[in-house]
């Protein structure tokens, strides 16, 4: 399927400026295409308890769950730069769940995939794999 990067960086840069960021001063944004022509977004939002705030990431599988589902394809998030921004190695698990080895992440040294960037990544088939081996019936 075609990815308009440009849409996308456009979708980020939009849901950045929705960011609450009071306590780091940093805000983030992130979209993502989804495999039927959807694009989902999110935005970080933070809290006066700092450890329970949300990276963009979050709020974008939530839109993408909350507006059908689907499969992520690819992804760009970004800084208050409207520079490209790495995902924190959290939301690259957030991302896998979602979008699995395949999935397109624009990165500060280009196009990658997820699995570059999350090597050996433990995802739902290793669940299914340990149960299919202890099933009983
Ligand atoms: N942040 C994200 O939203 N996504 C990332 O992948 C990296 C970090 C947010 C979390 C926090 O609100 C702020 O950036 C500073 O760490």
């Amino acid at each position: 399927m075609t990815i308009n990067w440009d849409d996308l960086h456009t979708a980020a840069v939009a849901a950045m400026k929705h960011a609450y960021a009071p306590y780091s001063q940093f805000p983030v944004g992130v979209a993502g295409l989804v495999d039927d022509g959807r694009i989902v977004s999110g935005c970080n939002v933070e809290n006066a308890s700092y450890g329970v705030g949300l990276c963009a990431e979050c709020g974008m599988v939530s839109h993408l769950a909350m507006t059908g589902g689907g499969r992520l394809v690819a992804v760009w998030c970004v800084d208050a730069r409207e520079e490209t921004l790495m995902p924190c190695g959290r939301c690259r698990q957030l991302l896998y769940e979602f979008g699995g080895p395949t999935c397109q992440i624009y990165t500060p040294e280009g196009i990658m995939t997820l699995a570059q960037i999350l090597p050996q990544a433990f995802g739902p088939a290793d669940l299914d794999a340990v149960r299919d081996a202890t099933a009983t019936t």
